[in-house]
């Protein structure tokens, strides 16, 4: 008996272990999913009813707060001073009504080294339209020789610009400032050295004045060259990712247009310092390619064409779009490059295409260049002999 009472209670004993093991994993399970159904529970009631600002918090105490906010989706964040301001400048310009003036004027504003090698053809364009037009030039290595009397007194000051640097958009707004001072001039023309224009100044005068968008090349690349090798988390929290875009400098615009670039500081000194070459160890961000389109998608996407008024050729696919020679300049490529009417965004990396525009002014069918680059000095008197019958063109789109 009692032998056999040492057996019952060593069976017992040996079962008590495993039965209490038994015992404890099968309620710490319980215990876990109800904990994180709880948890659960309380961040999809966060998320579907979003209280305002991080008062989600009122589900836990200050502390625990901390640690779940940043579980929690992102919450609508706390905007700061600068950025509430900002806004409100911002939102002011936009409602503002453009002015509709008949003695109206153009600014062409020229980002150019030293002298313009086109001046001649510039001459013949602008002749004759004395009271519509005015011209800035922004020399940022030396003094331009001028070769027409058109060009005369129109240089500003400037200062050094270094290709892909902050420098180059510092330039883009120092035109803007100096141009704006003029109240007749109702919309601002970036051009470069290199630039010619495809039309008469007729048509380029009623193109840009009739059109109810500026032209900003706007597009978001998902390639190396676009948002995901430039865009750095420092831009946060008024730059997101998602809003960050891509596009050619060379922009054409409407007055409110150019006093919202003036009037930015908040934007512009996020891409000042983060958005330049080896940015974050091996980004290379240009600010003259995403700054104006990344702030123009957020501000006013429907202010904008999406697309610029500049031709110029990637199809060699370098670092550097083809510059025409001599050689290439014919009557049949001017006429070519006046009449296209499709615009097209390529991804950069495996060259996808991205999106076709159809170009239109106020909803109608336009060719979509009045201008083109990059054009090589020594296409000068080959462009001069093109010019009448190329301005005289007969284009069906041009009513
Ligand atoms: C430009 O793109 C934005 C955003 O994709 C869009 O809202 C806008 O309508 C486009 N502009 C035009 C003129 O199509
Ligand atoms: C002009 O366009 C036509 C039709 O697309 C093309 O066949 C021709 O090669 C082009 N010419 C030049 C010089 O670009
Ligand atoms: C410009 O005009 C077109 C055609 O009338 C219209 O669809 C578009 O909404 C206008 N855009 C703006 C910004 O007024």
């Amino acid at each position: 008996m009692k032998r056999n009472q040492t057996w019952q209670l060593e069976i017992g004993e040996k079962h008590m272990p495993p039965q209490r093991l038994h015992r404890s994993t099968s309620k710490k399970p319980n215990w876990i999913i109800i904990l994180v159904c709880l948890i659960s529970i309380a961040m999809i009631g966060a998320y579907v009813f979003p209280p305002q600002r991080y008062s989600s918090c009122y589900f836990f105490s200050t502390n625990m707060c901390d640690q779940f906010k940043d579980w929690l989706p992102p919450m609508e964040r706390v905007i700061s001073d600068e950025e509430l301001s900002s806004q409100v400048v911002i939102n002011e310009i936009l409602s503002m009504t453009p002015v509709k003036s008949e003695t109206g004027k153009i600014a062409f504003m020229f980002l150019t080294p030293s002298t313009l090698p086109f001046e001649k053809l510039w001459e013949k364009f602008f002749l004759g339209h004395e009271d519509r037009y005015s011209i800035y030039v922004h020399a940022s290595k030396k003094k331009p020789v001028n070769r027409s009397p058109v060009f005369a007194n129109t240089n500003i000051r400037s200062d050094n610009v270094v290709w892909g640097k902050i420098s180059m958009v510092d330039a883009e707004r120092r035109l803007l400032a100096n141009a704006f001072q003029d109240p007749n001039n109702q919309h601002f023309v970036l051009l470069s050295d290199s630039c010619i224009p495809l039309h008469n100044f007729n048509r380029v005068y009623r193109y840009l004045m009739e059109s109810n968008v500026s032209f900003i090349d706007c597009f978001d690349d998902t390639g190396p060259h676009g948002t995901s090798g430039r865009y750095s988390e420092n831009m946060m929290p008024e730059v997101e990712m998602k809003d960050f875009r891509k596009g050619s400098q060379w922009f054409s615009i409407k007055r409110q247009h150019a006093l919202l670039i003036l009037a930015d500081s908040l934007y512009y000194k996020k891409f000042r310092l983060f958005c330049r070459p080896g940015m974050d160890g091996d980004k290379n961000c240009y600010s003259d390619e995403h700054y104006l389109p990344t702030l123009f998608n957020m501000v006013d996407p429907g202010g904008i064409a999406n697309r610029s008024i500049t031709y110029v050729d990637w199809t060699e696919r370098k670092w550097h779009p083809k510059a025409f020679k001599a050689k290439d300049i014919s009557y049949e490529l001017l006429r070519n490059l006046s009449t296209v009417d499709q615009f097209v965004h390529i991804a950069s990396g495996k060259n996808q295409v991205v999106e076709w525009i159809t170009c239109s002014l106020n909803g109608v069918k336009r060719p979509c260049f009045l201008f083109a680059r990059k054009f090589f000095p020594e296409t000068l008197d080959s462009l001069m002999t093109h010019f009448s019958p190329i301005f005289q063109l007969h284009i069906d789109q041009w009513v």
